[in-house]
């Protein structure tokens, strides 16, 4: 018996692939500071759990396929707060986590053996869901030395091909922590309109920029481009997880204006009948009442961000570039297999009986051998406890160069 092609070309997620090793350590006794998983250690509002206090005794129902009145209302008040017009209820579909939306928005525009661009480094697990939607990634480059901005458009141009369907983009970037300027979108957007693409742009971490680097929403953009809604050719992902610190509680959505797109989305979205009713009415309740939190969030991480570059730049031999959103960075290192290290930083080091957790970075790239000396720090830990990071990671490549 064999198994699906899928099956056999899909790897496992370098964020969570030491997990064991991990494990293993704590049976140890051994106390791991974890940068390698984008997951905030911050409470989410208080209603939330006011919310979880005052839950009726009651059966659990499905939800409404596209998402609950309720909560396509919210959404569509939140995303009209950006500046968007004509955002309504039709627009929307819940999904459960970004996750599905970027699965979604991929088996919506390409078919099997299409082939979507991404730029390199990406977010990993863009692979996977391709794979799983048997599509190809094409990866176009992009340099610490330039923050991880756009190549020109030739760079990009020169990439599509018969089979192209889509660019896909994070912005903020994970894992590079770039935010796209107007101008970036816009030239995307003109690639896009000329080459007949679609642009799948994920938003999960619109609350995290900093510096002035202001966060501009690729329909921002679109709409001064093309003024009609049935040619919009872009497919809004985003998500709760990392907006209001509810990782687990899998909330997200798809937003078009072009609704031939969410026709579609809408009947995705029936085949896996509903996304957490629960979870949309939290999330509901959430942006009626909490939406000062995004302001909180974002200067706590400007903040830990800040600790981190300060704290890494007192690390000799590797470079990073400064995060200008999300919350993640990546480091190139003096090593030669930063995977290999960092299983060694959980298998065979620890300083005062800790360690950290990393992500090897060779992941976040498809081009073969890129990204092997690089690890993906995610800045998530209070401020001391990053500090005492990143001392533990100037030890450990320290005794990992004897
Ligand atoms: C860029 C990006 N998009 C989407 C996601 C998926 O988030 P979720 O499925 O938790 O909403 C993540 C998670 O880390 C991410 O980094």
């Amino acid at each position: 018996m064999k198994l699906s092609k899928r099956a056999e070309l899909i790897p496992a997620s370098p964020i969570r692939k030491l997990a064991d090793l991990a494990v293993a350590a704590e049976k140890k006794g051994i106390k791991i500071y974890r940068l390698n998983i984008g997951q905030p250690d911050i409470l989410p509002p208080d209603s939330f759990f006011k919310f979880l206090h005052k839950f009726p005794k009651q059966v659990i129902p499905y939800s409404h396929s596209r998402g609950e009145l309720n909560f396509l209302n919210q959404l569509k008040i939140y995303i009209r707060g950006f500046g968007i017009k004509n955002a309504g209820k039709k627009n929307f579909v819940a999904t459960n986590g970004g996750s599905e939306a970027i699965l979604w928005s991929i088996m919506a525009v390409a078919n099997p053996g299409d082939e979507i661009i991404v730029f390199e480094p990406f977010y990993t697990n863009y692979n996977s869901l391709a794979i799983m939607a048997g599509v190809k990634l094409i990866p176009i480059r992009t340099y610490i030395e330039n923050s991880f901005h756009l190549p020109k458009r030739e760079e990009i141009v020169k990439k599509i091909s018969k089979k192209t369907k889509a660019i896909l983009i994070a912005n903020p970037n994970n894992p590079t922590g770039t935010v796209y300027t107007s101008k970036e979108l816009e030239l995307l957007i003109k690639i896009c309109q000329k080459h007949q693409l679609f642009l799948l742009s994920d938003e999960a971490y619109r609350y995290y920029s900093y510096d002035g680097h202001c966060f501009i929403s690729s329909l921002k953009v679109e709409e001064k481009l093309i003024k009609n809604d049935a040619k919009s050719l872009i497919i809004l992902m985003d998500s709760f997880s990392k907006n209001f610190s509810l990782c687990g509680l899998r909330l997200g959505f798809v937003f078009s204006r072009n609704l031939e797109i969410i026709q579609a989305m809408y009947k995705f979205a029936q085949a896996r009948l509903s996304a957490s009713g629960i979870g949309q009415q939290i999330i509901a309740l959430l942006l009626a009442k909490d939406q000062k939190f995004f302001k909180q969030i974002n200067k706590t991480f400007l903040s830990r961000r800040n600790i981190l570059i300060t704290e890494l730049k007192k690390i000799p031999d590797i470079s990073f570039s400064m995060p200008e959103g999300a919350f993640y960075t990546l480091i190139k290192l003096p090593v030669k297999d930063s995977e290999k290290f960092c299983r060694w930083l959980l298998t065979d080091f620890q300083d005062k009986k800790e360690t950290i957790m990393l992500t090897p970075a060779a992941g976040f790239y498809l081009t073969p051998g890129l990204g092997k000396d690089e690890v993906r720090v995610a800045y998530v830990l209070e401020e001391a406890k990053l500090k005492r990071a990143m001392e533990i990671l100037g030890k450990a490549l320290a005794a990992y160069k004897k």
